[in-house]
């Protein structure tokens, strides 16, 4: 284990280009699955996103049990999707979440972007931040990173301090999302997000990115300042950190982590 900063433990590590999105997968489901057997996981924080989907096929395909005592919580939602919209995250997390893994619908939360006023949205928030306080936080709480530094929905500049609201969305984590809506008019502006401290309560993260166009974000959440101005940068004064990276992920660190050959 590397040190990160407070006493925290920061392991990064390379996988294989071979191995690619499975060999991800499979060492993030090894974390989930390890805490799982050992009856350590009472609440499963997901994460969105396409870094995160080949964990859950892992998990699904692996038929553990214990899964009918685990409480999911999602780390955000967009603002503005009517419920049951198959873009939202709720759609997202019972396709690839709830469904493979046979939860409960009663067990997975998804924040509540549907409330069409100012008061109701905060509601919302307030809700959900005291629901997964009340657990304690998730015992694993899975991470992606934006191309912008976001974790959840928290784009820079977002207070490190910061709980679950609702947050404007960065121009690029919008034209990020764009595929996913047939008009770019359609695609939210705003979403309510766990905030980096409430990230933050969880016991574990494993925090997984792929991709050159996630390099640098990677380089400034791992080698920048922690600040605002990237909020993954966070994850450094987080508990125990596992950061998964493909080798073009991990192409701009100047610092070579575990699994990743000797220095060019
Ligand atoms: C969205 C989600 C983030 C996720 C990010 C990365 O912005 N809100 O939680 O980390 O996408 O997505 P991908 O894994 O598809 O690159």
């Amino acid at each position: 284990m590397t040190p990160g900063r407070g006493g925290t433990t920061l392991r990064v590590e390379v996988v294989d280009e071979a191995d690619g999105a499975e060999g991800i997968g499979r060492r993030a489901a090894d974390v989930v699955a390890e805490e799982l057997a050992a009856g350590r996981l009472a609440t499963f924080g997901v994460a969105t996103g396409s870094s995160p989907l080949q964990v859950y096929a892992d998990l699904a395909a692996r038929r553990l049990p214990g899964w009918d005592a685990v409480e999911v919580f999602a780390l955000d939602e967009y603002v503005g999707l009517p419920a049951g919209d198959p873009r939202s995250y709720a759609a997202v997390v019972e396709e690839e979440v709830r469904a493979p893994l046979g939860l409960d619908p009663a067990r997975v939360h998804v924040p509540d972007g549907t409330a069409t006023t100012e008061a109701g949205l905060a509601a919302a928030c307030a809700a959900y931040e005291a629901a997964l306080t009340a657990r304690g936080g998730a015992d694993v709480q899975l991470l992606g990173i934006g191309a912008t530094g976001h974790i959840g929905f928290n784009e820079p500049g977002s207070p490190l301090s910061s709980r679950t609201r609702v947050v404007e969305l960065a121009a690029t984590t919008v034209a990020d999302n764009a595929r996913f809506f047939a008009r770019p008019e359609d695609v939210p502006r705003r979403a309510v997000t766990q905030g980096v401290a409430t990230i933050a309560t969880a016991r574990r993260h494993v925090l997984i990115a792929r991709g050159e166009h996630k390099a640098e974000a990677v380089r400034a959440a791992l080698e920048g300042p922690v600040s605002p101005a990237c909020p993954a940068s966070a994850v450094r004064t987080f508990a125990d950190v596992l950061v998964l990276l493909d080798p073009a992920a991990a192409s701009r660190l100047t610092r070579v982590p575990v699994g990743a050959g000797p220095a060019a």
